[in-house]
């Protein structure tokens, strides 16, 4: 039976890599966690001596503002090292390869790498070829686990529970690693997840993932509990998806009107960066209804819990000690 209760089992994985490959307890494990980290930064003192003397790599090879910086935050919350890698700044543009980069990274004892690649599986190969512990920050459109960390945080924050919850996932989800992971989470933890878009961007195969698709999207909102936003992801679309901004934005937008149409209680969700006036009306994103900016809030506690767990934290109930 799935539950959203406080449990008590402990992380065991080397590595955080996918949502997929998780249980429903080991995801409420590291949500749990993350509710002790988060009591920690509302304290006086933010940082805990959990990660002293270890050193965290940030190897991100795609841009990034909220992942980069809250994992940055995270460490340096834990009292670990943090050596942020930029791209540009660096040997992979003289054509150095990605296995060799990382394996110099762990010659300077980097104990934890943190990577984001437009590469799906980039991390899974890291995982193989490194002693270090390796964390998934967003691979192509593979997967990002502490998003979806965060954002079930975040529900269960906000409505008390994820059981039984209606959670639409509205936009591009094709490309969308995000929306991959999301709805691995949502569906082990027991929500009842529908997918909503243009027919070419969110196509009936991700029934087999366990969740409801439609076209309509005014019924896909109508009985939601959360409506959780995507952009469209033009960086990985290698095709014409659909007409044009103006026209999805007609079709599928969450504009004014179609908000008045939900439930009154219903919170609205983006991972960011959004789109204002595209898949969300500027003054929605703005509006009370919005949990936008308390999810990346959310992230810092969550990125601190993962973190944690893979270098082998155990105590759940207070993660501070
Ligand atoms: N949600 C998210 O991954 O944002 P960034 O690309 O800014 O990290």
């Amino acid at each position: 039976m799935i539950h959203d209760a406080t449990n008590n089992m402990s992380w065991t994985k080397k590595h955080l890599l996918d949502i997929e490959s998780l249980t429903a307890e080991e995801i409420l494990t590291v949500l749990d966690t993350a509710r002790g980290f988060k009591a920690v930064g509302e304290r006086a003192i933010k940082k805990v001596p959990a990660l002293r003397g270890k050193t965290v790599v940030n190897l991100f090879v795609e841009p990034s503002t909220r992942t980069r910086t809250s994992f940055e935050l995270a460490a340096t919350r834990l009292s670990a090292d943090v050596i942020n890698f930029t791209t540009e700044a660096s040997s992979l543009k003289k054509g150095e390869t990605l296995k060799d980069t990382a394996r110099n990274l762990e010659a300077l004892n980097a104990e934890l790498i943190i990577i984001r690649h437009s590469a799906s599986g980039a991390p899974h190969f890291l995982s193989r070829v490194l002693d270090a512990h390796v964390i998934n920050a967003g691979d192509g459109a593979h997967e990002h686990p502490t998003q979806a960390f965060l954002d079930t945080f975040t529900i269960r924050e906000k409505k008390g529970r994820i059981a039984g919850l209606n959670v639409t996932i509205l936009g591009d989800i094709l490309y969308s690693r995000v929306a991959r992971s999301d709805i691995w989470a949502l569906t082990k933890l027991g929500a009842n997840v529908t997918l909503c878009g243009p027919a070419t961007l969110v196509p009936k195969t991700f029934e087999q993932m366990g969740c409801r698709v439609t076209h309509d999207v005014a019924e896909a909102i109508r009985d939601a509990d959360v409506i959780n936003l995507l952009r469209i992801q033009h960086e990985r679309q290698r095709k014409t998806m659909f007409p044009s901004i103006g026209e999805y934005t007609q079709q599928f937008g969450l504009t004014k009107a179609r908000l008045a149409k939900t439930k009154p209680d219903a919170i609205i969700m983006h991972p960011g960066p959004i789109n204002r006036g595209v898949e969300i009306d500027s003054e929605i994103a703005d509006s009370s209804r919005s949990v936008i900016l308390e999810q990346v809030t959310n992230g810092l506690a969550v990125r601190m819990a993962v973190l944690y767990l893979v270098n082998g934290g155990k105590s759940v109930a207070n993660p501070a000690n």
